[in-house]
């Protein structure tokens, strides 16, 4: 049955009750300047698939199930519409390019999504894109229903994900988290993720101008786009587990 609180309003709700009054300020301030400037800020944190994983942190019994490749591509879009959320643009490409789709299940019951690509060219945003360095791997696009939140799931699928991307030869994973999405950064701190930079993209509308900036480490090092520096940095496209 649809909730009779429109979607936008469940989400101010739920941002103002679990991300506090001063990230909710800062997120309508960045809605309201939406016409003349956007700003993102995000932490990029590390994963090191040669140590030993972290265990989840869930609140009762979940499974995951990974999807991938050409065998999986119907599955995988039954599974995702059977989560009731609309099919990603470039679903195909993500299929196409050998990306790792993982659903959490509460018995029956799908509750839960997580994407991983395994090559670099992903848009961060504003033309800014991964660089993914051979054997790595970068979790995207965590999507929980909203009344399995707030039971651990996150921890079930990132370690899923990274489960599945060692036992295919993956050294690393690398992720994204916005610093204004506590609820992430806390599945961050508890599984124990090392930061390795804070990356932050101003754009402004009228000009088209984008400002980046890295703290931590040079943004050419993990992204590639107009005006990044490219240093010595040499983008990646390798299929999952491709060795060097
Ligand atoms: C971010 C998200 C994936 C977290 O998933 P989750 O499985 O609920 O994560 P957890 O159970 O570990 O809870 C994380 C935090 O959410 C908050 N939380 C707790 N109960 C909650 C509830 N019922 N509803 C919403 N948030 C809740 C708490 O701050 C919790 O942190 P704590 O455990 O340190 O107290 C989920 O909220 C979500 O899908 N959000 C929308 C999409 C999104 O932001 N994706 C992440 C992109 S990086």
């Amino acid at each position: 049955m649809t909730s009779p609180v429109p979607r936008a309003w469940r989400r101010a709700g739920e941002i103002l009750r679990w991300r506090g009054p001063g990230h909710f300020f800062l997120l309508v301030l960045r809605e309201v300047l939406r016409p003349l400037i956007y700003w993102y800020a995000w932490n990029i944190y590390l994963t090191d698939l040669q140590e030993p994983l972290p265990r989840p942190y869930a609140k009762g019994k979940f499974n995951v199930r990974i999807f991938s490749g050409e065998n999986d591509r119907e599955i995988a879009r039954e599974q995702l519409a059977s989560l009731g959320e609309p099919l990603p643009p470039n679903f195909a490409q993500r299929i196409n390019r050998g990306d790792a789709l993982a659903i959490g299940h509460c018995g029956p019951e799908p509750v839960a999504f997580a994407w991983m690509t395994f090559s670099s060219g992903m848009e961060l945003a504003y033309g800014t894109t991964w660089i993914l360095h051979p054997n790595e791997g970068t979790q995207y696009g965590t999507f929980v229903l909203p009344k399995w939140r707030g039971q651990g799931i996150h921890s079930v699928l990132n370690v899923a994900l990274n489960t599945y991307a060692r036992e295919h030869g993956v050294l690393r994973s690398v992720g994204s988290i916005s610093v204004l999405n506590n609820q992430s950064l806390s599945m961050a701190k508890r599984l124990g993720k090392k930061k390795i930079m804070t990356v932050i993209l101003v754009h402004v509308r009228g000009i088209g101008w984008t400002f980046r900036k890295a703290i931590g480490a040079p943004l050419h090092t993990r992204f590639a786009g107009k005006g990044v520096d490219l240093g010595h940095a040499a983008p990646a496209r390798l299929g999952l587990g491709d060795k060097v």
